[in-house]
């Protein structure tokens, strides 16, 4: 079987994952093609998506800006794309097309792999910083793997507050500003910064400073362009440990690759590829 798999979104043209797909076909042994399928803005996404569909692809992943949008016009969901409310995966199965979120898995698998000792203690305190799509993600798949205590600072509020409804599992979570976090990182053992503040080209940002932060806590940032952010770079000189976010880029994959073609390949293989290509 020759698997057809793409990526929809805009822009898609430096997206790291037809490299990692490719990768991953030849680890399973497998043949297919992972094609970029740009949607311009100006173009109706509607028409666009079922060209696509008619054009016999077995899944594509989806990404910025239509992961909330692409939702009805799929013919199901599976619970956490669900619960989510967002799509980063679809895959065809007789002729329907099932939306899947392996972000949040990605992230949970990653963070495992590379911190398990936080796992250790399902009581810890962990902030999530901003509420879009990623922190929707990212909540929910830590509720869901035990953690109990997770609080979420955003710049709007009320766009946290949404969040708390996501997860299945009780948590305690406190809404914070962004600078009422920022004077209370001390509180926290787990900090992810979930936002876009910081990506190239705007690389002097960092959504808060890390001067409260405690020298045996975990900070990760989502953003992996650069892989270093200035978020990042702050928490390794005050001797935080960090999580980079191009491991859970590889792992969101891995899971997307295992729906599509029923085969797990190994992610960890392909982090230090991967790392040299974004350096
Ligand atoms: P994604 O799906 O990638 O998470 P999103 O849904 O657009 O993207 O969410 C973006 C997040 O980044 C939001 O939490 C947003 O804060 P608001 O809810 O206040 O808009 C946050 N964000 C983006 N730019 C920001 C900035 N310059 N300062 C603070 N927060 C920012």
């Amino acid at each position: 079987m020759h698997y057809k798999l793409g990526l929809v979104g805009y822009p898609v043209t430096n997206s790291l994952s037809p490299w990692i797909h490719e990768q991953f076909l030849k680890k399973a042994g497998l043949t297919g093609s992972y094609s970029l399928l740009e949607i311009e803005p100006n173009e109706s996404f509607e028409n666009e998506l079922d060209r696509i569909k008619k054009n016999h692809f077995d899944g594509f992943n989806v990404t910025v800006p239509y992961k909330k949008q692409i939702i009805p016009f799929l013919d199901d969901l599976d619970d956490a794309a669900r619960m989510i409310g967002a799509v980063n995966t679809v895959v065809q199965q007789n002729g329907k097309w099932i939306g899947y979120n392996t972000d949040s898995t990605g992230f949970v698998t990653s963070l495992r792999r590379e911190h398990p000792s936080i796992f250790q203690d399902k009581q810890c305190h962990i902030l999530i910083i901003g509420a879009g799509g990623a922190a929707r993600g990212i909540f929910y798949g830590l509720a869901e793997a035990g953690f109990s205590q997770i609080d979420i600072a955003n710049r709007t509020q009320s766009a946290a507050e949404n969040i708390v409804s996501t997860g299945k599992q009780k948590t305690e979570t406190s809404i914070l500003s962004l600078k009422e976090a920022e004077a209370k990182l001390n509180a926290y053992d787990l900090i992810i910064q979930t936002t876009n503040v910081g990506m190239k080209p705007n690389i002097n940002e960092a959504i808060i400073s890390l001067d409260r932060i405690h020298n045996a806590s975990i900070v990760s940032d989502i953003v992996y362009q650069p892989i270093e952010t200035k978020f990042l770079l702050e928490a390794s000189q005050k001797g935080a440990a960090v999580h980079y976010g191009h491991t859970m880029l590889l792992y969101q994959a891995q899971y997307a690759f295992e729906i599509w073609t029923s085969k797990k390949v190994p992610a960890d293989a392909l982090k230090q590829p991967l790392q040299s290509i974004l350096e």
